[in-house]
């Protein structure tokens, strides 16, 4: 018996005969030569068989591998640069474990909705999994951040009895004789009374918006990651966002390197993401829309996609943090400025398109400014009893955002649609596979 060895781990194997056990991904043929590019999960490693070094069963099994075979393969490992790991394996037998056949998805190209609606396949080729490796990478390093500096997770519900982010996105479903749930939207309102009673927590897991437009950047269902700091104003809260990005872009540059350079990202764009990221009010971001660049735009308006493209822009290569909103564009739980007229919140905008990643701010501490605040929008004040609470026994300024996974990943790994960065998307139109 050969050990059985993970493609990625075959630099400590040189000059070893080991097992690798994946799928064929590819292959081709040279004479007397058979070159079965193998995948495992782990990584792409070349496989030469040479029909005067194995036998003849071996031989044929070789040469009846189809695209998608699982399959094990005994060989020498031996350094090569030209291998796509840097190694390969001089072949000694091949076992067949399953022949595929057919497999849809063939190195030419396909359409996107072809690959989508294979969207279970589509996952094994190459590109896919550099992305969802950048996923992984980004979700380890969301937890680090929050860990290492002493946050405590906190986990939100998922059923929840009101809006958090604006009724029009809400997802209803029957819930007994309470009537009506909703997915979240946002754990946000959790999380305060999470820092309320831990000083420091994030929320993170996935939420979910009836999101009637068909963007690239739109999902129904999607990772958002929200920290609450008690004793936090904006100016806090805009550094903590900062530092947050910066950590997680070079994380990712750090540990993923190959993935984005299959990618081809543009790598240096990504080195210079440090801090400080430029601060702006929305006046000014109004004003240079208006005046410099040619989007413009009426005050008191939200930004649509080619306004965040043009400040995105205007800013890169680092991210842009857009902060003191007017109050009409803003969600009913921000703090306001003194003369009432700015929602004390900060949207970060990602430069080359990516728009929008982190949206957040310091939230009403007031409880009659907040009792207003809820009357004014018609929410339900029963369903906001227990939040008002968190304004009536020891309230204090406290503030956070959240960072939505699957537009960050996108930014990271410089891919245009949010689709391709989870494993199976949510959007308007697509709820299979
Ligand atoms: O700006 P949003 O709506 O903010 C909130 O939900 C706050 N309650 C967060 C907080 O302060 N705790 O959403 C935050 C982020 C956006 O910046 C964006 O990255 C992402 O979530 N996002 C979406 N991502 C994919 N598809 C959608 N439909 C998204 N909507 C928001
Ligand atoms: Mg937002």
């Amino acid at each position: 018996m050969t050990p059985h060895v993970s493609i990625s781990d075959l630099a400590q194997h040189v000059g070893q005969t080991v097992t690798l056990k994946g799928w064929l991904y590819n292959s081709r043929s040279s004479g007397k030569l058979r070159f079965l590019l193998i995948r495992d999960g782990s990584g792409l490693c070349q496989c030469v068989v040479f029909k005067k070094d194995v036998s003849e069963d071996t031989f044929a099994a070789a040469d009846a591998l189809t695209q998608e075979s699982s399959v094990e393969v005994t060989g020498t490992v031996r350094a090569e640069p030209r291998s796509p790991g840097g190694y390969e394996l001089g072949v000694s037998e091949v076992q067949t474990i399953h022949l595929s056949h057919d497999f849809p998805i063939t190195p030419k190209e396909h359409g996107v909705e072809f690959l989508a609606d294979r969207r279970h396949l589509w996952i094994r080729s190459s590109r896919q999994q550099a992305i969802l490796r950048v996923r992984h990478t980004l979700m380890k390093a969301i937890h680090d951040f929050f860990d290492s500096r002493g946050f405590l997770r906190f986990d939100a519900p998922i059923f929840t009895p009101a809006a958090c982010e604006g009724t029009s996105t809400l997802f209803e479903t029957p819930y007994f004789d309470e009537g009506s749930a909703y997915l979240t939207q946002s754990g946000q309102l959790y999380g305060e009374a999470g820092a309320l009673a831990f000083g420091k927590v994030y929320v993170f897991g996935p939420v979910f918006r009836a999101e009637k437009s068909k963007t690239r950047k739109h999902l129904t269902e999607f990772w958002m990651v929200e920290p609450e700091v008690a004793f936090c104003d904006l100016e806090q809260d805009m550094d903590l966002m900062e530092e947050f990005l910066e950590h997680l872009v070079q994380t990712c540059l750090r540990e993923r390197r190959p993935e984005l350079e299959l990618l081809e990202r543009d790598i240096a764009a990504l080195e210079q993401v440090q801090r400080p990221f430029p601060r702006i009010h929305y006046d000014e971001a109004v004003r240079l829309l208006n005046e410099e660049l040619g989007e413009p735009m009426t005050w008191g308006d939200d930004f649509g996609a080619p306004h965040e493209t043009a400040l995105g822009n205007h800013f890169a290569p680092r991210p842009v943090m857009i902060h003191d909103w007017p109050v009409e564009v803003k969600a009913f739980y921000f703090k306001r400025t003194a003369d009432g007229k700015y929602a004390r919140g900060c949207d970060v905008i990602a430069p080359e398109g990516f728009g929008e990643i982190i949206g957040g701010g310091q939230r009403e501490d007031d409880y009659d400014a907040l009792l207003a605040r809820i009357e004014e929008h018609k929410l339900p004040r029963e369903a906001f009893d227990w939040y008002l609470d968190l304004r009536k026994y020891g309230s204090v300024p406290h503030a956070g955002f959240g960072l939505g996974v699957e537009r960050t990943v996108a930014y990271i790994c410089g891919i245009p649609h949010v689709r391709e960065t989870l494993p199976f998307p949510r959007m308007m139109g697509r709820l299979t596979p």
